[in-house]
């Protein structure tokens, strides 16, 4: 990498924590019982402490777990397979579960971590993502929560990366892709 790249913001702090707030709401209206939050690894991990924390305001007490799923990606390209690197610790049988993720794309992770769970007898699995990207499904599979709708770009921060950078900015945006080691960007 050559110089500091600049990043153009896409969703400030300001409108997550704002859109996080909602999405608390939302969840809570749907009523779930014996909550269990399993947080995907690691590209959610901040989205879903900041979620955690709406869910206490409006009155849920879920328990919180992680998986660690890694879709096989070539550069910021998905490969198509989905592989368990850490799994849940739970028994998740007969419990209400949030799936939570950063990004459904073409919907593979979030649909072989829902069925998992679903093959382990959880009674209800409803999947909360900060980002979807539309028009780039390769399963047909939509999240029950959505935190924006994004376009189709690469996108950074808010616990989001490129070979492990970015993911401590406070705020999701794209890569100026003029400052960038090409091998970073899609081979498309
Ligand atoms: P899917 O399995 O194609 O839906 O891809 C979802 C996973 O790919 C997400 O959980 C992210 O970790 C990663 N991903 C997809 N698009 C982006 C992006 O624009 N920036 C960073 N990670 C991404
Ligand atoms: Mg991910």
């Amino acid at each position: 990498m050559t110089g500091t790249p600049r990043i153009r913001v896409l969703y400030d702090e300001q409108i997550i924590a704002k859109r996080i707030e909602e999405l608390a709401q939302e969840i809570v209206r749907s009523k779930p019982e014996n909550l269990l939050v399993v947080a995907v690894l690691k590209g959610s991990f901040m989205f879903a402490a900041d979620l955690i924390r709406a869910l206490h305001r409006v009155g849920l007490e879920p328990q919180v777990e992680f998986v660690h799923l890694s879709s096989y990606r070539d550069g910021t390209v998905s490969s198509g397979q989905v592989a368990i690197l850490r799994d849940v610790e739970s028994d998740v049988r007969g419990r209400d579960v949030l799936l939570v993720d950063d990004i459904l794309e073409s919907g593979r992770t979030v649909t072989f971590a829902k069925d998992l769970l679903m093959a382990r007898g959880a009674k209800r699995v409803s999947t909360a993502v900060l980002l979807e990207k539309p028009g780039k499904r390769a399963v047909n599979i939509d999240a029950d929560f959505v935190g924006f709708t994004c376009p189709d770009l690469f996108v950074v921060g808010y616990g989001m990366d490129v070979a492990h950078s970015y993911r401590q900015l406070p705020f999701v945006g794209v890569v100026d892709h003029a400052n960038q080691s090409p091998d970073l960007f899609d081979k498309k």
